[in-house]
């Protein structure tokens, strides 16, 4: 219930003025994640409007409607599922358009660039490469499927879980970068940090 509130109250706040402080992961053809083997026998399932509800296997139940705003917005996203249920979901969004856009009010993504978002993983199941897995397998899709030519994975500097994640696939983070949002809209964004 408080990670609900406190998450309704997050993504409000996000509308109005937000600073956001990431490390950023940025994958190319070449550089691609380590293949990840979870701790449970997993697979990933894509997403879509006839079983997004499963999501409500391990997030409260209003995160459906939120899952179903994603695939209007025409995210990209699956589930990773154990046993028959699911355990966890990553969400991402290309770039499909010719010109640069900003999305999620304040990431700049060029023609076929790809932002990795929302990754979570069901709190019973952390700890045991799920995360690492979902990242490894959406990443792949991007390339083969979507034609992604970068994909950019940013984590909050402070989200040590999710910095370990990306590490036990190889990844290395390139740029440390802070984005302001106000009003929705992209106000200031600085590269504080770069990375050979
Ligand atoms: C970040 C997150 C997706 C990682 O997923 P995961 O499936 O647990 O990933 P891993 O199994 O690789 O675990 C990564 C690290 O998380 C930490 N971890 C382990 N168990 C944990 C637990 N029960 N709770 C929190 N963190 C845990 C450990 O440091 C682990 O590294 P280790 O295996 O070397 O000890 C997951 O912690 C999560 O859903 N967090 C909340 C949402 C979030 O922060 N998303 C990231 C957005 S980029």
């Amino acid at each position: 219930m408080l990670s609900t509130l406190r998450r309704t109250l997050i993504k409000k706040l996000q509308k109005v003025f937000w600073i956001y402080w990431t490390d950023n992961f940025i994958v190319v053809a070449g550089s691609e994640p380590k293949k990840a083997e979870p701790a449970i026998p997993c697979s990933c399932i894509p997403i879509t409007y006839d079983n997004c509800w499963r999501v409500a296997d391990f997030r409260e139940k209003n995160c459906i409607s939120e899952y179903q705003a994603k695939l209007c917005r025409k995210e990209l996203g699956f589930f990773a599922e154990s046993y028959g249920k699911v355990v966890g979901s990553i969400w991402a969004t290309v770039n499909n358009g010719s010109a640069p856009t900003i999305v999620r009010m304040y990431m700049p993504l060029m023609h076929k660039e790809a932002l990795i978002h929302d990754i979570v993983t069901d709190p019973k199941h952390r700890g045991m490469g799920v995360g690492p897995f979902m990242v490894e397998k959406l990443v792949s899709d991007l390339f083969a499927v979507h034609g992604a030519v970068r994909i950019i994975v940013d984590v909050n500097v402070r989200n040590r879980s999710s910095l370990r994640m990306m590490e036990k696939i190889g990844l290395e983070v390139k740029e440390q970068m802070l984005y302001i949002s106000a009003l929705g809209r992209l106000v200031l964004q600085k590269t504080l940090r770069a990375y050979s």
